[in-house]
């Protein structure tokens, strides 16, 4: 990382903690718990953040001394997959209010299970949508354009002239289906109509003639004349029943031959077999991918031997502005229903 990144981090850092500073409330500190900061948890850069209002035990220090800790947590904090908060462990807490989950979807989490103990759920919804839909963007061209085959052939090829199979084909005036048009699929048709693409959409619900126009998208009733058409297509549904496994072989049968899938949504929303599968037929060209199952991917998953796959370890959200914001609006939560007041982003089913 270069001088200027880490002084930027620094800054930022700072700006979130005074922003934290201005809503304290309260004297003694209560305890929170973490999985460790760092890699596997919250950055440490945003630790400031947190501290000005908590205490925070990490759980690997919770494991250590759990009858000191104990009585003491009063909140969660989920940030990945390494904290699971199972029955074992919400048992082990009395005095526990709140979970807060870092980012929107909360399938990792058994929210009746939490409730039946008196907990509350909260997540952080909204803050993630121009992240997320950039990297949606970011996914799209890096397959189109075989950003990374070009960046492996510069590193590791004499001549300057990359070999046939690298010839990308053009985002400009391509067909985009997006599959799931809320708040974060309307921002990927936004992006996307100023690459002149072609945008088509599915959704349970048909957006107003206004927002269509104002993106320039066409309605597709019928998700399967969406995936015939489209030359690219982004899933951006949540995962619910009703989308598990949405796109499964026969969807996958549906498109192009030419044509590329791009996930950002959640993993099991696609049948990752059947994406194998089709991958290895050529029944598609090429996939990329911000979300697996499981995550992390095994290492020797057929998935990530295909040069025509790009793999990211769910970075959707991973910018230093949208952590920030993620963390501010997880302390605000946690403050909330420690203070008795109603959270603004409890998560109820
Ligand atoms: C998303 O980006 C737009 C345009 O820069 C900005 O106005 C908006 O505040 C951003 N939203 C979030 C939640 O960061
Ligand atoms: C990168 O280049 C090396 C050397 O030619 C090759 O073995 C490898 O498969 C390439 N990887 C990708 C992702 O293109
Ligand atoms: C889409 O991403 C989700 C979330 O990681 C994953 O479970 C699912 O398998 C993916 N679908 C496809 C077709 O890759």
């Amino acid at each position: 990382m270069s001088t200027t990144a880490v002084l930027c981090l620094d800054a930022i850092c700072m700006s979130s903690m005074r922003t934290c500073k201005a809503h304290s409330k309260i004297m003694e500190k209560p305890c929170i718990l973490t999985t460790m900061l760092g890699p596997k948890g919250i950055y440490k850069c945003f630790k400031p953040c947190i501290e000005t209002h908590f205490t925070i035990i990490e759980y690997e220090e919770f494991l250590e001394r759990k009858e000191h800790f104990a009585e003491k947590i009063r909140a969660i904090f989920v940030w990945g997959m390494y904290l699971k908060v199972n029955r074992e462990l919400l048992q082990a807490l009395p005095k526990l209010q709140v979970v807060v989950n870092g980012g929107v979807g909360v399938d990792h989490l058994d929210i009746p299970l939490i409730n039946s103990f008196g907990v509350k759920v909260c997540n952080t919804p909204h803050i993630v949508d121009n992240s997320t839909a950039d990297i949606g963007m970011a996914l799209m061209l890096a397959s189109a354009r075989r950003i990374l085959e070009g960046h492996n052939y510069s590193k590791y090829h004499e001549s300057a002239y990359p070999p046939e199979s690298t010839l990308g084909t053009e985002v400009s005036g391509a067909i985009l289906g997006i599959i799931g048009m809320g708040r974060i699929g309307f921002k990927v048709a936004k992006r996307a109509q100023s690459f002149d693409m072609r945008i088509l959409y599915h959704n349970r619900n048909r957006r107003t003639e206004e927002d269509e126009r104002a993106v320039g998208a066409v309605y597709c009733e019928k998700m399967e004349e969406l995936l015939q058409k489209s030359d690219f297509v982004m899933i951006v549904v949540s995962l619910s029943p009703q989308t598990h496994k949405l796109i499964g072989a026969k969807e996958l049968a549906m498109m192009k031959p030419s044509s590329t899938l791009i996930n950002i949504s959640r993993g099991l929303v696609v049948d990752q077999d059947a994406l194998v599968d089709a991958l290895q037929k050529k029944i598609i060209k090429a996939a990329a991918l911000d979300v697996t199952y499981p995550e992390p991917l095994p290492r020797d998953h057929p998935l990530l031997s295909f040069p025509n796959v790009i793999v990211l370890p769910h970075m959707g959200t991973h910018t230093v502005e949208t952590s920030r914001i993620m963390v501010e609006k997880m302390v605000v939560n946690a403050l909330a229903v420690l203070n008795g007041e109603q959270p603004p982003d409890e998560v109820k089913i």
